[in-house]
């Protein structure tokens, strides 16, 4: 009988990170892990050990500081990979091993040229090899809505048999549709538990029909007791399951799902947020749960509905979520106690060091705004104060003239560490282009611009505008970073050096995490 807790296993920083043009490095992936613990998933994936020793770094400091959740190392099967694996879960309280194969023909023939038998002897070698190591070993074989159901009910009969403690049912290209999708999870089910009545069936589902958190919820229903999910639905081509629609879906439908999560769903907000600044993926406005008008009433019936009851038009209450609802809050008179505070209520827990460059730019927003809501706050600690990088070069100043009838020119000032301020000046298409030409000039490297987004964080004309961008330097490396400033211009200086700094730190020798470095492409 199938428990009434489903876990939540967050695959953000694994399959999330798929996501075409993201590539978060080790401090960007701790801060994630760091807010997933908070959130309480029950298990992060940490990664791909194998696909590089930047992987390997990064899953293996999530694995020695994170405690609470299960941390999971994906593999193929093969020894190698779960050798990597096992190496960079070491310091792990609960490591998991996650091996995979494929179960469709089409898979099996064209891209891993193997026989049904070759992948079925493989997959009971490698959780047998990996049940050597740790206790907790996951199974999955990839692309099971176009695979034959016998075969697969023979391949995770195996896996069990040979020691898989869960089982997952990916599908992988988002093909299937929630009907059929139960009937498969509700087959294997029936049939793995035949050989081991305490295994955990896991679902695994792609969006690129619009239906993976449709189809992980009938998975559920079929008797999936635990959900594979990302955080804002970010992963390769259309995403994964969305982990705050899932576990909205389950918390609010309790009625009749009957399931309990260990979320704290009063911290999906500030991780949707968290996972968007680092990885550069801007949240859409009508996404479902976190976007910028999931809670925002428009027509006239529906704000007249809400101002007398706000459950005539909300299923969610905003704050169940963690969307900031105080406005203007704080001002310019506002001091340490008062900002301590504040940040506190919105669960920032700062050190010293962070709550000090938090509290000099809200210093400096504050004699440029009026008053300060929440959303700025967060903006200016997740942007800058949070740094997941050590600040290698610092902006002095900078200035611009642009117009009409100028051509934009730009004069900067930047001291990097153990160099002398260097000023420069230069010309662009705009203002913006001025900044980055001045800027690489003073740093002495070119670096690419790759992605630059600007949004206004508030509704306001004195709004702080916020810049996500993406750059890559001379040797392909690349970087994501966010700059806030009411001057649009600043913040996109602030992000443009908060990125640069990330490249410098990589290219003194720290870890790397690569855009597409595994042996065989990505998974
Ligand atoms: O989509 C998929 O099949 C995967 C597996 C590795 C579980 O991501
Ligand atoms: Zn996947």
């Amino acid at each position: 009988m199938a428990e009434p807790r489903v876990r939540i296993f967050d695959t953000t920083l694994r399959d999330g990170e798929q996501s075409p043009g993201v590539s978060l490095n080790l401090g960007e992936k701790l801060e994630i892990a760091r807010q997933l613990q908070r959130l309480g998933v029950d298990i992060i994936e940490a990664g791909f050990p194998i696909a590089s020793a930047g992987e390997r770094a990064a899953v293996a400091a999530i694995a020695a500081e994170v405690r609470g959740p299960v941390i999971c190392g994906l593999a193929r099967t093969r020894r190698g990979d779960i050798d990597a694996a096992v190496e960079a879960l070491r310091g792990a309280e609960r490591p998991r091993v996650h091996t995979f194969t494929s179960g469709s023909r089409v898979h099996l023939e064209h891209m891993l040229h193997l026989t049904e038998e070759e992948a079925l002897a493989q997959a009971v070698d490698a959780v047998r090899y990996a049940r050597g190591f740790v206790a907790d070993v996951e199974f999955s074989a990839q692309d099971v809505a176009r695979a034959d159901p016998d075969f697969l009910v023979r391949l995770y009969g195996a896996a069990v048999a040979a020691g898989a403690t869960t089982v997952n049912v990916p599908d992988t290209v988002g093909y299937s549709i929630p009907r059929e999708f139960a009937e498969i999870v509700r087959f294997i089910r029936t049939e793995v538990e035949k050989v081991n009545p305490d295994v955990v069936v896991s679902v695994h589902t792609h969006d690129d029909l619009g239906l993976a958190v449709a189809n992980a919820l009938a998975g559920v229903e079929a008797g999936a007791r635990q959900v594979e999910c990302a955080v804002n639905g970010i992963g390769e081509r259309a995403g994964n399951c969305s982990l705050e629609e899932v576990a909205m879906a389950l918390v609010t439908r309790a009625d009749l799902y009957g399931l309990r999560i260990g979320v704290r769903t009063a911290e999906l907000y500030r991780t949707s947020q968290l996972v968007s600044k680092l990885t550069g993926m801007p949240v859409q406005p009508n996404k479902a749960i976190v976007g910028a008008n999931a809670f925002a009433h428009e027509a006239g019936i529906h704000q007249d509905g809400v101002l007398k009851e706000r459950t005539t038009y909300e299923i969610i209450q905003p704050r169940d979520v963690g969307v900031p609802e105080t406005r203007l809050v704080l001002g310019k008179h506002s001091g340490r106690h008062a900002l301590r505070e504040r940040l506190a209520a919105l669960g920032y827990q700062l050190g010293e060091a962070e709550f000090q460059r938090a509290f000099e730019r809200f210093k400096e927003l504050a004699d440029r705004k009026r008053g300060i809501a929440d959303a700025d706050l967060a903006a200016i600690v997740q942007a800058e104060a949070v740094a997941t990088a050590p600040e290698v070069c610092r902006l002095d100043y900078f200035q611009v003239t642009s117009g009409n009838t100028t051509v934009p020119t730009a004069t900067v000032r930047v001291t990097c560490a153990g160099a002398e301020p260097a000023q420069e000046s230069a010309v662009g298409d705009g203002p913006v282009d001025a900044v980055y030409r001045a800027m690489d000039r003073a740093i002495g490297q070119e670096f690419r611009l790759l992605d630059y987004a600007l949004r206004a964080v508030t509704g306001d004309k004195d709004a702080l505008g916020e810049v996500t961008v993406r750059l890559a330097d001379p040797d392909g490396r690349t970087a994501t970073a966010v700059g806030a400033s009411t001057d649009v211009i600043e913040a996109s200086a602030r992000a443009y050096l908060a990125a640069v700094n990330k490249l410098l730190g990589m290219q003194a020798g720290g870890p790397r995490v690569p855009a597409a470095a595994l042996p065989e492409g990505r998974v």
